[in-house]
């Protein structure tokens, strides 16, 4: 008899939270252009951005570029954050570009009115929100196409959202280890951040690396919006295979794991809805099937639009 109470407490529990929190987020990935377009194949997502948002527990919707202003309206209202994957395409002109300024403006206006909106940029997306902040900053060439660092944290790590969950060891072990990877030609250098008012009013850097010439900034979180950016791969350490540099230790794969699960939480936050079912249905990424690309391309399989 106790232990029947005791369940059925238990299975109280989840109703009492889900009042709080959002226990079924759903997060758009936006796709940016093929490089080389067949027929079918203009737009792409790599496949592991949306295994990254899975493992922690959310579903994820796709952002297709070339839709109208009133589309992705409607879509803003109907999902829970966005994220800008990595990628090859122009920040400056590109569907990507557009796509990803519109959410952005979306964001920071309904974050101003109390609606948590969290957007998440990975290396392109990361370089995209540098430039969305701060239209005239510039980027440095670095010699970072293609190596695992370990991050040199900033003493604002210690009072960081992205941060404050990760156990002791595994802060020890990123400081440490090469567990992070860049593949990536343009940086941010501290040196143009430190100058450039609009990204330090906007953003708490929370590591740097080097290529052993230039600093860069390779992890970041908005002062005062949900906003988070990495130069770096979280979601390679556990998805992508065929690159020798990639790493998959243990805590090479906890990293990836645990920031999924901080982005996933902060997309917990926010309450938007698809207007019906059937829209949701249609809107989530299952929709499509990812296709397998063989061992020597970048990403193990590939979603087309
Ligand atoms: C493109 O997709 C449509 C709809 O799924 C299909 O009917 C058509 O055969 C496809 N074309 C090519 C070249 O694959
Ligand atoms: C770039 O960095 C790699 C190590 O990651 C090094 O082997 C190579 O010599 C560097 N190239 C230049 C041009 O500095
Ligand atoms: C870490 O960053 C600090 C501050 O910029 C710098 O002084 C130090 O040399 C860096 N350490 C490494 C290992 O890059
Ligand atoms: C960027 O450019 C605008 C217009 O030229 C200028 O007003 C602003 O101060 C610049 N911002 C930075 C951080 O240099
Ligand atoms: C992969 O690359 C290797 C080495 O360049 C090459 O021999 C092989 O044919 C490639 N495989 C495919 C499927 O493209």
């Amino acid at each position: 008899m106790p232990l029947l109470l005791l369940c059925l407490s238990l299975s109280l529990l989840p109703f009492y939270s889900s009042a709080m929190i959002n226990d079924r987020p759903i997060i758009g990935v936006l796709a940016q252009e093929v490089y080389q377009p067949k027929p079918n194949q203009t737009s792409y997502i790599a496949a592991s951005y949306v295994k990254f948002l899975e493992s922690a527990g959310a579903r994820v919707v796709p952002v297709l570029i070339d839709q109208t202003p009133e589309e992705y309206r409607a879509l803003f209202q109907s999902i829970n954050g966005i994220l800008y994957p990595g990628g090859g395409v122009s920040i400056i002109s590109s569907g990507y570009e557009r796509a990803a300024k519109i959410f952005y403006e979306l964001a920071i206006q309904a974050n101003k009115r109390g609606d948590y909106f969290p957007v998440w940029g990975t290396c392109l997306g990361f370089e995209q929100l540098m430039y969305l902040t701060s239209p005239n900053s510039t980027l440095s060439h670095s010699n970072t196409s293609g190596v695992a660092l370990p991050l040199n944290f900033t003493a604002a790590t210690k009072d960081s959202r992205m941060f404050k969950g990760f156990p002791a060891e595994l802060m020890e072990d990123l400081a440490s280890e090469p567990l992070t990877e860049n593949s990536h030609q343009w940086s941010l250098a501290t040196s143009t951040y430190n100058t450039n008012e609009d990204l330090r009013k906007f953003y708490k850097v929370l590591s740097t690396n080097t290529d052993g010439k230039i600093e860069f900034v390779s992890t970041v979180e908005a002062y005062d919006y949900p906003i988070y950016g990495t130069q770096w791969h979280p979601e390679k350490n556990a998805f992508e295979w065929s690159r020798p540099y990639i790493p998959h230790s243990p805590s090479a794969v906890k990293t990836t794991f645990y920031m999924a699960e901080f982005f996933v939480n902060e997309a917990r936050k926010n309450f938007h809805r698809f207007e019906s079912e059937e829209g949701e249905s249609r809107a989530l990424i299952y929709n499509y099937s990812p296709v397998y690309k063989g061992p020597n391309s970048s990403f193990q399989q590939i979603y087309y639009f």
